[in-house]
């Protein structure tokens, strides 16, 4: 598609929808618990519409209106062995979560997703998965989808992750509950917590101690009532949009502010940023604001350590951010991008550099010198809904035309995207 270019400025208000981690948690705890829950502000996005589509094969009843679900759960007894295939489309969090689920489940499933989840790594889960009991296998020693699962009787595991991974994390926390005794799983840096939140919300107990995570087996869980705040991560595109382009004001509304999800305001602020948390709820079960953000000049800084987990999806947008702030940026210790829904160093940096960016890949991130006078030029997401969603916030600087090529992904975490785009252009 042809992408709007040459703006003046973005101005106005949009709701951000819902968190895309926080929709699939909610139909997968709906459907472990016991009773009717209730899902409201819930993402409709195709990553999300997965995640239900494998629980209804599972024999859930999920009942959808709009951004509402209702789901009757039966417990993780109430999982039945389907009949067919479970297709996980683009979705990691939905193949990685659900094996979990389905490891301490007396049956046998089969796990498919496309093209970009056949080449991300599936043995981060399935090993320790299969320490705790469950029979797994796959394309190249069990390494990459088609996944086949027999779940049965789980013992408990004491595991220490070796990557940041809030997926790995609570896969072997929903194993954990399935497992006799105690699971207790240590963290590298501390990862998105969600898991932990909804566990509780759903009566359970989990203890977390200096990222040292105990979860004890055979607990039951009662349905609740969920509000989904918005996505901070698809927040992000619009809070860079409004820091790079010259007389932008916007306000976001409902946006998710959990701690392990922030680093991009960190960020944002350290390169001199003008934005401003105009609202604030911290007492709900996820933590929601109001931000304000506006236009100013930006400078260049150093992204590394335990702040990549904070802020691991929001690099691409990020890169972008740095190529219009003045100086250098760098991007360190994220050679986790390289698995995600594509290999993210490289798109990024192929993607931006076409635009005339100064951007370089390194082995474990990449360096981005700033400010560049970005131009007009073919793109591609590659199918990866962050890197198209970056490319047209990046077209919005150029003043010749911007043509991005498989601009359909955008709609995995964000169908909404372009109409938001459009109501805040002058
Ligand atoms: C997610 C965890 C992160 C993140 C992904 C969603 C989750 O992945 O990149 O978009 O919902 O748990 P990793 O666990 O692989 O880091």
């Amino acid at each position: 598609m042809a992408l709007k270019t040459k703006i003046d400025s973005l101005r106005g208000e949009i709701t951000i929808p819902g968190d895309k981690s926080i929709s699939h948690r909610s139909v997968m705890f709906g459907s472990i618990s016991y009773g009717e829950t209730k899902v409201t502000n819930f993402l409709p996005g195709e990553d999300c519409l997965s995640t239900i589509s494998c629980f209804r094969k599972l024999g859930v009843t999920i009942k959808e209106e709009e951004n509402e679900l209702r789901i009757y759960g039966n417990g993780f007894e109430g999982l039945n062995e389907p009949n067919e295939v479970l297709d996980v489309g683009n979705s990691g969090t939905t193949i990685r979560l659900l094996m979990g689920i389905l490891a301490g489940r007396p049956f046998f499933s089969s796990l498919v997703g496309d093209a970009s989840i056949g080449k991300r790594p599936m043995t981060r889960v399935t090993v320790p998965l299969a320490e705790m009991g469950a029979v797994l296998d796959g394309r190249k020693n069990g390494s990459y989808t088609p996944i086949s699962i027999r779940g049965g009787k789980l013992n408990p595991i004491h595991y220490k992750l070796p990557v940041a991974s809030a997926q790995v994390k609570s896969a072997l926390i929903l194993a954990g509950l399935q497992a006799e005794g105690i699971t207790e799983i240590i963290e590298p840096s501390e990862t998105r917590d969600h898991t932990e939140r909804m566990i509780r919300k759903f009566g359970g107990v989990i203890q977390k101690e200096n990222q040292v995570i105990t979860v004890k087996g055979g607990q039951k869980l009662t349905a609740a009532t969920i509000h989904v705040p918005g996505d901070i991560s698809s927040a992000a595109f619009f809070l860079v949009a409004g820091a790079i382009i010259p007389g932008s004001e916007i306000i976001l509304k409902n946006v998710g502010l959990n701690p392990t999800r922030t680093g991009i305001i960190e960020v944002l602020k350290k390169m001199g940023a003008d934005l401003e948390i105009i609202q604030n709820d911290s007492d709900s079960f996820e933590p929601v604001g109001d931000l304000l953000i506006k236009f100013s000049k930006l400078k260049g800084t150093v992204i590394e350590g335990d702040l990549i987990p904070r802020l691991i999806d929001e690099i691409p947008i990020i890169a972008l951010l740095a190529t219009q702030a003045e100086g250098k940026t760098i991007i360190k210790n994220a050679e986790e991008l390289k698995v995600k829904e594509t290999n993210r160093i490289d798109t990024v940096v192929n993607e931006l550099k076409k635009l005339g960016a100064s951007i370089e890949a390194t082995e474990d991130g990449m360096i981005i010198d700033g400010e560049s006078k970005l131009h007009g030029g073919t793109v591609s997401s590659h199918g990866d809904h962050r890197i198209g969603m970056m490319l047209a916030i990046a077209a919005l600087l150029s003043d010749d035309e911007v043509f991005l090529e498989n601009s359909e992904a955008i709609s995995v975490s964000y169908p909404n995207f372009f109409a938001h785009l459009n109501s805040l252009l002058n």
